[in-house]
């Protein structure tokens, strides 16, 4: 399955552990593999130009870094967004991401591809955070028109991913499992949820009824989607 895995966060710790399991369980290979690890791949935060909603994505200023992740993410299948809990979110860098990625929220220029694909978001927690971090990540996936989101958090209650307890330890396996088996079996077979579909028609009516930033609306209207077309199947 081919599959774009982007980390929160540089260092192998007990969140890249977990996506490791997930790996392995998904069968998933090198070869078919694309990883981003930040800051290292979008070293640069938003600067809150505007030009990728304005003028389109391409002239963003920091396009060199979003461009080569935007097509990982168009070619993959499984796309797995991964990031520790810090205070109760998403790491910094992986919000500054998602941040490079507003141009193709919904009520944007989302992209059709999106809508057929799966997701997995990870999130590993010392205490607690899980809930509210793996939010940061499926909101931003389900304004993307992502159709089937697959969350795994997990408050490991220790330190560092070799003092988990063999309790907890073989609870993450079997959970890894358990959620690797439904991906598997559901691929191919993705379809639009109710929310993805209900917030495509909010702006579709939107765009077609008043006048947005003429460059969304253009996009909308060249898809198709202003008439009878609609990004998914
Ligand atoms: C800046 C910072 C903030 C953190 N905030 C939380 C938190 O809100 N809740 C929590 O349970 N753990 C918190 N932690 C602990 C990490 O989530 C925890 O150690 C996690 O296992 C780290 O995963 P990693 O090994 O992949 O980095 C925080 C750690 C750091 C460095």
């Amino acid at each position: 399955m081919k599959t774009v895995i982007i980390y929160g966060i540089e260092h192998k710790g007990s969140t890249h552990n977990a996506v490791q399991l997930f790996k392995n369980e998904l069968g998933i290979h090198n070869d078919n593999l694309t990883e981003f690890f930040l800051p290292r791949d979008m070293p640069h935060f938003c600067v809150g130009c505007n030009t990728c909603f304005m003028k389109g994505e391409e002239f963003c200023p920091h396009s060199a870094y979003v461009t080569p992740i935007k097509e990982a993410l168009i070619n993959a299948e499984l796309v797995i967004l991964a990031s520790p809990v810090y205070l109760f979110h998403v790491t910094g860098q992986m919000k500054t991401l998602l941040d490079h990625f507003g141009f193709q929220f919904m009520v944007h220029r989302p992209n059709k591809a999106m809508f057929s694909k799966t997701a997995l978001v990870v999130s590993i927690a010392a205490g607690s955070g899980t809930k509210s971090a793996m939010k940061d990540m499926t909101g931003s996936l389900e304004y993307w028109g992502v159709s089937r989101i697959y969350k795994f958090g997990f408050a490991i209650n220790a330190a560092n991913w070799n003092e988990i307890s063999k309790k907890n330890k073989s609870m993450i396996e079997s959970r890894v499992k358990k959620i690797s088996k439904g991906i598997l079996a559901k691929r191919n077979k993705v379809k639009p949820k109710l929310k993805v579909k209900g917030l495509f028609y909010i702006f579709r009516m939107m765009h077609k009824n008043s006048d947005s930033i003429a460059n969304d609306k253009a996009y909308w209207k060249g898809q198709g989607w202003l008439g009878k077309e609609r990004p998914w199947k």
